[in-house]
């Protein structure tokens, strides 16, 4: 009998009691029952969803698939790889793919342990923190699909360079201390990876299959996460004082450089194995115009959420500039960098 007692609350009503409200918020909380919706009902798992096994997956030597493509990686692209001769331009592709993959699961390694910090803190009927918790299990899937492509490959690649390993450990921490920094690392780390899949996808660029199956399964479930991170970012920024976001608005362009290089640049072991001059890694990241554009491309949906948290000011404009991946704004989430020209 005592517990007819107890006040029961709409538990979305008592999340919101631990929280300033927020304009829009109805409209936020919606679509993360959307997102937490989809995630339910449209999901992979690596080992019922590739055919690992399949002759036409299988990893074999000397395929040419495995070069480079020009249109894409700014690697394949200059003119000393592609004066190599052809098994080493599919050897250095194949140890660059694996590596990229290895790369992708180390950054969603991050990931996974930092939403675990951000949603070990949210009250109970939190709709973040259904969302939250369902990209954290897409994620592991992710790590286990680019750890078996690695395995598969037969390559000891190492992933990132010896600072991404360092600050491995230590970036969980920011989902707690500065959960709205955390995010946008979040969103440096999945916009340049999820922009370059898809307009591969897009193309008619001929691609091994196991790196096609790889690209889509990720491709479809990344949409949601970076839905996600850009509608927390867009709701909760204006939220915070006048000098928090000037702060963010400078933070947000040096993060999205310092990952776009973390994640596009082979760590020193590829430079040395394949015995590239330097020159030619200088050409590649980030001298040459094509490279140049190729970097500022990736950002056009981070610029566009900065806009709209109101991060662009003249002195973040300057950043963005000043670290190169300045550029056009998109008009809507995947727009194609084309599209526009
Ligand atoms: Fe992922
Ligand atoms: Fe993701």
């Amino acid at each position: 009998m005592a517990l007819m007692n107890i006040t029961k609350r709409p538990l979305t009503q008592m999340a919101r009691m631990h929280a300033r409200p927020f304009p829009g918020q109805a409209e936020y909380e919606q679509t993360l029952q959307d997102l937490s919706d989809a995630s339910v009902h449209r999901n992979f798992d690596p080992y019922l969803d590739i055919d690992w096994d399949s002759p036409e997956l299988a990893i074999i030597e000397n395929d040419p698939r495995w070069v480079c493509d020009p249109q894409f990686d700014p690697i394949g692209r200059h003119p000393w790889y592609q004066a190599q001769p052809l098994d080493k331009q599919i050897e250095m592709g194949l140890w660059r793919q694996a590596n990229v993959a290895k790369v992708g699961l180390q950054f969603e390694s991050m990931l996974i342990r930092g939403i675990m910090q951000y949603t070990a803190a949210l009250p109970n009927g939190s709709p973040e923190f259904r969302y939250a918790t369902h990209e954290a299990k897409e994620e592991c899937q992710h790590t286990l699909m680019f750890q078996e492509f690695v395995n598969r490959v037969g390559m000891d690649v190492p992933g990132g360079n010896i600072f991404l390993r360092r600050i491995s450990p230590i970036v969980p921490l920011f989902a707690t201390l500065t959960p709205l920094f955390f995010y946008m690392m979040v969103l440096g780390g999945e916009e340049p990876i999820d922009h370059l899949q898809k307009q591969f996808l897009r193309s008619a660029g001929v691609q091994h299959p196991a790196m096609t199956r790889i690209m889509q399964i990720h491709v479809a479930e990344e949409a949601r996460h970076i839905g996600f991170a850009h509608q927390l970012l867009e709701r909760r920024i204006p939220t915070r004082g006048r000098f928090p976001r000037l702060l963010l608005s400078l933070m947000l362009p040096i993060t999205m450089r310092v990952m776009v290089t973390m994640i596009m640049m082979p760590p020193h072991q590829f430079w040395e194995t394949f015995d590239i001059p330097r020159e030619v890694k200088k050409d590649i990241f980030w001298r040459s115009p094509e490279s140049q554009q190729t970097k500022r491309d990736v950002f056009g949906d981070v610029r566009m959420m900065a806009q709209k948290s109101g991060l662009m000011n003249p002195l973040s404009r300057f950043m963005w500039r000043l670290c190169g991946i300045d550029g056009r704004i998109s008009r809507f989430r995947s727009e194609p960098a084309y599209a526009a020209q």
